[in-house]
């Protein structure tokens, strides 16, 4: 299957990727030319209005109750359907956002010896240590992680790129991170169902305030332009969708159903 991402529109910045790679799983992308659309921003979809902190502060905040708000239906069941990469054959993962350890968790659950996980928060820091799931943890930012390069089989990214008002630097570290080889699978919060929800990432803290914690639109286009200008090859991509298990545990959002609400992009980097 082949993609081309052609497009032109004179009002709208041109900029010019890579030429056509080779098919590989059956998946060849043709990025370029392409165009850089304007940045699509929360504050037109945001129904909330809630006060809204950095991400630091916010899940220094939510740290204590996160886990018991974020279903794996989310992103763990969905990384369960994947057939790529080869979970077993990784023998060094880097957990970008890593939190409190839960995909670091997943993966030693399908044997990856080593997990090395990068956050910003302490609080989520100090949990996932509690949990010891990762092999070594730092506190950092995931676009220049201080992680040594071309280190890594796979580099995975679960439920932050939402808070990264551009995605290039982190798609470029994921680079700089991994092997020739490695796979770098990244779990978005769907874009579409934060511009049809309204809803920024958010948490209830103890005094029962909503605080929503900075929250970017990326459109799924905005991956593919980031993630194949940095060199990753589309390898696979999975959409979750609410269904009768989300609405069971969420019944106010019978709304939403049918509506994709996670989705899975599996990167290659060449051998
Ligand atoms: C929704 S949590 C996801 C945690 C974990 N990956 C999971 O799936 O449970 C988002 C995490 O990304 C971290 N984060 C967001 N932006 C970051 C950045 N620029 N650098 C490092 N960590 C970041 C947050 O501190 C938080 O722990």
């Amino acid at each position: 299957m082949t993609l081309t991402l052609e497009e032109h529109r004179p009002d709208r910045q041109r900029v010019f990727h890579r030429g056509p790679h080779p098919a590989k799983n059956g998946w060849s992308l043709h990025v370029g030319p392409v165009i850089l659309a304007p940045m699509t921003d929360f504050s037109t979809f945001d129904t909330r209005r809630y006060r809204t902190v950095d991400v630091a502060t916010g899940y220094d905040g939510w740290s204590a109750t996160y886990e018991a708000s974020v279903l794996d239906a989310m992103d763990l069941d969905v990384l369960a359907g994947l057939t790529t990469p080869d979970w077993g054959m990784i023998a060094r993962a880097a957990d970008l956002g890593c939190g409190t350890g839960r995909t670091a968790d997943w993966l030693r659950g399908r044997g990856v010896p080593r997990v090395d996980g990068v956050d910003l928060s302490a609080g989520m820091l100090a949990r996932a240590r509690q949990r010891g799931a990762h092999t070594a943890l730092s506190q950092g930012d995931v676009r220049a992680t201080g992680l040594p390069g071309t280190s890594y089989d796979l580099v995975i990214a679960s439920l932050i790129d939402e808070h990264l008002p551009d995605l290039a630097p982190l798609y470029g570290e994921a680079w700089r991170l991994a092997r020739p080889g490695a796979h770098c699978v990244l779990v978005a919060y769907h874009p579409q169902f934060i511009m049809v929800s309204g809803m920024p990432t958010h948490f209830t803290d103890a005094s029962g305030e909503d605080i929503a914690i900075s929250t970017h639109v990326h459109l799924i286009s905005d991956h593919v332009r980031a993630a194949s200008a940095a060199g990753w090859r589309l390898t696979d991509l999975h959409e979750a969708v609410v269904d009768d298990a989300w609405v069971a545990a969420k019944p106010t959002w019978e709304r939403f159903r049918g509506h994709p609400i996670s989705a899975v992009f599996v990167w290659s980097r060449p051998s």
